[in-house]
Formats: structure tokens, sequence, C-alpha cells
């Protein structure tokens, strides 16, 4: 079961940027390529690298630390231990598809 979370408005992150936002206790990096959204794990299934910080390359975001490379997309992702979600705009906010947790509805959003 999943739910739609708004986690920010599309004016905090412009096109070439990212934010890491924690949602149902999940580190998530969401990251504008040339104005769309795509959310992918923060937590680099290597040694833990802070994802939101790698830069984006061909659809792939490469992690700052040893440049392992993992592709944004949610659609069919490959079995690699990093979590995508689907995200949407909807009248200026950027919306993430998360499974619900353990807190139901009353998720918690904090930016990083
Ligand atoms: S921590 Fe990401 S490649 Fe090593």
């Amino acid at each position: 079961m999943s739910q739609w979370v708004k986690v920010a408005e599309t004016a905090e992150i412009p096109p070439g940027d990212s934010k890491a936002f924690i949602v149902e206790r999940e580190s998530i990096a969401v990251f504008n390529v040339d104005g769309e959204y795509f959310a992918i794990s923060n937590r680099c299934p290597h040694a833990a690298g802070p994802l939101v910080q790698g830069f984006v390359e061909k659809g792939r975001v490469v992690c700052p630390w040893h440049a392992w490379s993992f592709p944004l997309s949610p659609v069919n992702p490959p079995n690699d231990g990093v979590a995508r979600y689907r995200a949407r705009v909807d009248d200026g906010s950027i919306f993430l598809e998360v499974p619900v947790g353990n807190y139901g509805q009353s998720s918690i959003i904090r930016s990083m």
C-alpha cells in the first residue's frame, strides 16, 4: 500500500538541483532533471554515500564518494538495492509515492 506525500514546492528544487527529505524514516533524494523530478534513496548501497550530493549524467546519479552510478527512473529499475519513488507535480508542489509506514497518513517530512 502506498500514499502520495507532498515534499516541497517546485521552486525549492530548480532544474539541475537536488534536495533530500525524510519521509516515513527514509531519506529520499529528489532531483530536478530539466524540469522532470526523480526520487531515489539518498543512501548509496556501497557505503551509504549521500546520493543527493551526486551529479546526474545521462539519467543516472553518480555517487559523490566512489562514483557508483544508479539510474534515476522508477520504470523497470535494476535490482541494485536502491529504492526509486514515482514523483509528480500538482499545482506547483512535488509529491512522491511512498509506502505507507508505521505512521500511516501522518508522514514525517523534514528537508535536509
Ligand atoms: S558510497 Fe557510493 S559509491 Fe561508495
